[in-house]
């Protein structure tokens, strides 16, 4: 057996906000597989946001456990965070999060400078991945001299130049139109067909609908996780989901909130 990616177990995480606690997260279980691909969706303040900061060691629960490559984070130090984070995940958020004023390659590169790679090494790399995402002819732009989705593609070769095991993608097509979305997509399926594991969340049920599995979230829990597709597309002889308090239960919903 292989060490799952990522799994979280129960984790909750509250924000405290001028003395009051807002409960974002409320006991959530999930497990990220090695090349897996899956698809978070659920209404705005269900707690998506929060859950892919804290798959990507970005944030700590609040409670729970949570292992990112083998690893409990709440046994690390913030430097050891940073380090797991630079050598296992890459994170695209919806706003891009580029520096304005720094070249599409600049850009790119900037991970490996935390990793003390040189710069020669470091434009070579992103200057691969810039082609990898189609814009090789793009590497010298700013991002106020690009459009929204060329700006989400160099987005997503900065997430792919540390060599990701995990992408977590935080509506990745939300900016975009229905074209230029597609072809984000299709860019993060062929990442995941060569193994690497793709977390998205998305409002687009077309979009969902094309991953692996899907997860629902509401009020801070996952109240839908459908089996994953076995990899020959066989359905699987018991289906289960796991309740967000760990049950196992059959088939689909398991609704945490008192109704
Ligand atoms: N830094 C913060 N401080 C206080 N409350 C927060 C903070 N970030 C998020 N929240 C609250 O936590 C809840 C979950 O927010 P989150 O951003 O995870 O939602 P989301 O599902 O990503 O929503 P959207 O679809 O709108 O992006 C919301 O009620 C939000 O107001
Ligand atoms: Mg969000």
């Amino acid at each position: 057996m292989t060490t799952p990616a990522i799994v979280a177990t129960g984790i909750t995480r509250t924000y405290e906000l001028d003395g009051v606690s807002v409960p974002a997260l409320r006991g959530v279980s999930l497990t990220v597989e090695p090349g897996d691909y899956v698809a978070i969706v659920g209404t705005s303040g269900s707690g998506k946001s929060t859950l892919m900061h804290l798959l990507g060691a970005l944030d700590r629960p609040t409670s729970g456990q949570l292992l990112i490559g083998g690893r409990d984070v709440a046994t690390l130090s913030a430097g050891e965070m940073a380090r797991l984070r630079n050598e296992t995940i890459g994170f695209v958020f919806q706003s891009f999060h580029l520096l304005a004023r720094t070249t599409a390659r600049d850009n790119v590169a900037l991970p490996l400078v935390y990793r003390g790679i040189g710069r020669r090494e470091r434009h070579r790399r992103a200057a691969a991945l810039l082609d990898r995402v189609g814009l090789g002819h793009r590497v010298g732009h700013r991002p106020n001299q690009m459009s929204g989705g060329e700006q989400q593609r160099v987005a997503i070769a900065r997430a792919l130049v540390t060599e990701p095991s995990v992408l977590l993608a935080d509506e990745p097509t939300g900016n975009l139109d229905s074209a230029t979305g597609r072809s984000v997509l299709a860019l993060l399926e062929s990442l995941n067909a060569d193994g690497v594991a793709v977390v998205l969340v998305t409002h687009d049920r077309d979009v969902a609908a094309r991953a692996r599995r899907q997860i629902v979230m509401r009020d801070g829990l996952i109240v839908e996780a459908p089996p994953p597709t076995p990899p020959s597309g066989e359905a699987p002889d018991v289906p289960h989901g796991l309740a967000p308090d760990g049950r196992i239960v059959d088939g689909r919903v398991a609704d945490g909130g008192a109704a």
